[in-house]
């Protein structure tokens, strides 16, 4: 299946044997809820075998017999479970110090949960939009439950999002894919060329309405749980030359202990800026996870360009 992607895949052998692998649990924990001491207590309690991520001290890999998803502490909001890779996102947030944060494709909410539990200053909000009315209740509840309690909740088609008077510190476009990295837990369906035009364009227009409510300075972190360059390198290099593209910078995403390779600039005969190379791609072999791909995005200060 992942055939096309073969000569760009660092260590091609070892992802396709990876892939086949269980994927690891992993989750977080909210330091206003639970000390990392607390929950080893918890963990050697209940005798859970665990260890902390490298790259995220707040972040946790762990093996129990009982899901952790019925327990006191996921029930009390003290910690979620989440993929190590969907944490990333939320991570990188984390050093932007935001105060309005608008997260454009937001349900089922993990990543909207992780980012609205930082923002502490006065005034601050995230505005979870999702389109679909289905998907709202697991939005709210995972978010109630975490104790975020500072979201307004939003049901528009991403590409048309209203253009806000008050713009926000970091818009999130987490987009809709075709979700080839998340092959470890789910069977993949094979989209066809249609559906997946479809899809890039939907994704290009959510990261344009992103960015026209993108206040000057502020940020956008784009990303997607898809191999595809299309969905990826080729999104990030249209908005690029698109009108908004002088008006945008890519910024380098720099994580210690983490292990991934940067964005790729040609792909069946189309060549991407090289800028594109900032992005970063995470393979299920670099870290026993799933895969990844993540642009980080500044909008200059007006007249900057
Ligand atoms: C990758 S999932 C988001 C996962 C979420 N950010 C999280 O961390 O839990 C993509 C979401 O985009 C929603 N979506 C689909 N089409 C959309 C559109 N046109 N605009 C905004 N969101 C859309 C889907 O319903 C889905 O919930």
């Amino acid at each position: 299946m992942f055939h096309d992607y073969a000569n760009f895949i660092p260590d091609y052998s070892k992802f396709l044997s990876t892939i086949k692998e269980k994927l690891p649990t992993t989750g977080w924990f909210n330091p206003d809820l639970i000390s990392r001491r607390q929950l080893e207590e918890f963990f050697n309690n209940h005798r859970i075998e665990y260890r902390f991520l490298k790259w995220n001290n707040e972040a946790f890999f762990f093996k129990s017999k009982v899901s952790l998803g019925v327990s006191l502490p996921y029930a009390l909001g003290q910690i979620h479970l989440q993929e190590e890779v969907s944490m990333i996102p939320g991570f990188i947030a984390k050093s932007l110090k935001p105060r309005i944060v608008l997260d454009m494709c937001s349900s089922p909410g993990n990543k909207a949960a992780q980012i609205g539990i930082q923002l502490k200053e006065n005034n601050s909000y995230i505005i979870a939009n999702e389109p679909r009315l289905p998907r709202h209740s697991q939005l709210k509840s995972n978010l109630q439950r975490m104790g975020v309690s500072n979201a307004i909740y939003t049901k528009y088609d991403g590409a048309s999002f209203p253009v806000l008077e008050e713009k926000v510190d970091l818009v999130y476009a987490d987009v809709p894919c075709s979700c080839e990295g998340t092959s470890r837990k789910n069977k993949i369906k094979k989209i066809s060329s249609k559906e997946l035009e479809k899809l890039c364009n939907t994704q290009l227009a959510i990261l344009k309405r992103g960015f026209a409510n993108l206040k000057p300075n502020g940020h956008i972190i784009y990303s997607t749980c898809t191999y595809n360059p299309l969905e990826n390198e080729l999104i990030i290099d249209q908005f690029l030359k698109s009108e908004i593209g002088d008006q945008v910078e890519i910024l380098p995403i720099e994580i210690k202990g983490l292990e991934y390779s940067p964005g790729i600039t040609s792909y069946k005969s189309r060549d991407f800026s090289q800028e594109v190379k900032k992005s970063i791609r995470i393979w299920p072999h670099q870290n026993d996870s799933g895969g990844f791909f993540i642009t980080l995005i500044r909008r200059r200060p007006n007249g900057d360009t």
